[in-house]
């Protein structure tokens, strides 16, 4: 007799970074819910982050654009579906610069057409339905060196199409709860590290051009600030927010855990020069300095407390060892780091799924 499931929940860009940590946690902690990842595979998506997990009774992959309204429509009927945890988008800030359209069609289309295809399933029975977006601290802007923290009440003030394509998005998932009553949540992270990021974000590029020996390219002076969250507490942030958060509301997710990139790219090259056995300061040779991202954010940094104080959620991990942890993974999983490099992962879909 085929399981049935108390939920069944749509987390799309689930083959991407974060998405694949949370559809992990989910998969594991919720037997009793199915958990449907709906991803394009664009460069960012990749199955082999998954491979723990896709045998899974309670997991189903779609291949799938959530620009595709009536694609939409049909997946939310098809699997009664009656949560989503959004992801998907294009993530990088870079890209952005150089293709903003490919930028404003999936953050914002995208979207759009998921909000779309919730309201027009879930219209009439809003109990026990949620629409809940993952977006980013970039909609805020930057801060100087001596002003205080993003809070939720921060007015939106994007600088790169990234951003801007994620603060437009943010604002029709408000307009859709404020119109249509839409039941909606959102949070806005700061930056994420971890095992299975893409390596073109800032640590996993990096670890791997200190192991084969290549220049680490320091946009600037490398005097910019991130807040560094370990994935692993991001994800469980969005099980927290995704069932207990308000309806309507907007809950800010941070590590308290700002380093300027400098500072940050001098403990990854001792980190890994210390793993793999090199005499300390063998690739310090390796920082040069680049022009500048245009329109580089001088400083990101969250204040999580509305979080920690309605629904008591808080950074597990410390980030020495959470640093000490990434690099190791990446160190360890060599295999994985070569298939990306090398574009061998975009061949695991037709392994894993499309002869079956
Ligand atoms: P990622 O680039 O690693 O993954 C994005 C995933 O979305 C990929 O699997 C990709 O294939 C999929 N995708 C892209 N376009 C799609 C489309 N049209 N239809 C279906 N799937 C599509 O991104 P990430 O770093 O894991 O970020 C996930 C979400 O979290 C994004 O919305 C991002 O804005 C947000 N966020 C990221 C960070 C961070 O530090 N990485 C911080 C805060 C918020
Ligand atoms: O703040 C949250 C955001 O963090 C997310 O919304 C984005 O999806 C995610 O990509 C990230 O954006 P950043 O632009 O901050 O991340 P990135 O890893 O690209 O860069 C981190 C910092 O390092 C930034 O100040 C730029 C700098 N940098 C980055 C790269 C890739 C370099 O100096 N050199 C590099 O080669």
């Amino acid at each position: 007799m085929a399981q049935s499931f108390s939920r069944n929940i749509l987390v799309t860009g689930g083959a991407g970074f974060i998405g694949s940590h949370v559809v992990r946690l989910f998969v594991n902690k919720y037997p009793d819910y199915r958990i449907i990842n709906l991803d394009k595979l664009t460069y960012a998506g990749n199955l082999a982050n998954l491979k723990d997990i896709k045998d899974r009774p309670n997991y189903v992959f779609v291949k799938g654009d959530i620009c595709e309204l009536d694609d939409m429509l049909s997946l939310f009927e098809q699997y009664a579906i009656d949560g989503v945890i959004h992801l998907a988008a294009e993530s990088h800030v870079d890209r952005s610069i150089k293709d903003p359209f490919t930028f404003a069609r999936t953050n914002v289309m995208g979207t759009l057409s998921l909000l779309q295809a919730a309201k027009m399933t879930w219209e009439g029975d809003y109990a026990g339905k949620r629409f809940y977006h993952i977006s980013t601290d970039e909609v805020y802007g930057a801060l100087d060196f001596d002003e205080t923290l993003f809070t939720e009440d921060t007015r939106y003030n994007p600088h790169s199409p990234y951003s801007a394509s994620k603060a437009s998005s943010d604002h029709f998932v408000r307009a859709y709860h404020d119109t249509y009553g839409l039941p909606v949540v959102i949070s806005n992270c700061s930056n994420n590290y971890g095992p299975y990021q893409f390596p073109e974000k800032l640590i996993p590029l990096f670890i791997h051009n200190i192991r084969h020996n290549k220049p680490l390219p320091v946009y600037g002076k490398g005097e910019n600030v991130r807040d560094w969250l370990f994935v692993e507490d991001h994800a469980r942030a969005i099980d927290v927010i995704f069932h207990h958060g308000r309806d309507g509301e907007t809950y800010n997710i941070g590590g308290f855990n700002e380093w300027k990139n400098i500072d940050l790219i001098r403990v990854i090259v001792r980190t890994v020069d210390r793993l793999l056995n090199r005499p300390e300061g063998a690739s310090d040779h390796l920082i040069t300095f680049v022009t500048d991202r245009a329109g580089h954010d001088l400083r990101y940094a969250i204040d999580s407390s509305k979080l920690k104080n309605e629904l008591g959620w808080e950074p597990s991990l410390q980030f020495e060892e959470g640093i000490e942890k990434t690099v190791r993974w990446y160190l360890d999983n060599q295999e994985w780091m070569d298939n990306v490099t090398s574009g061998d992962y975009q061949r695991y879909y037709d392994e894993m799924y499309a002869n079956r």
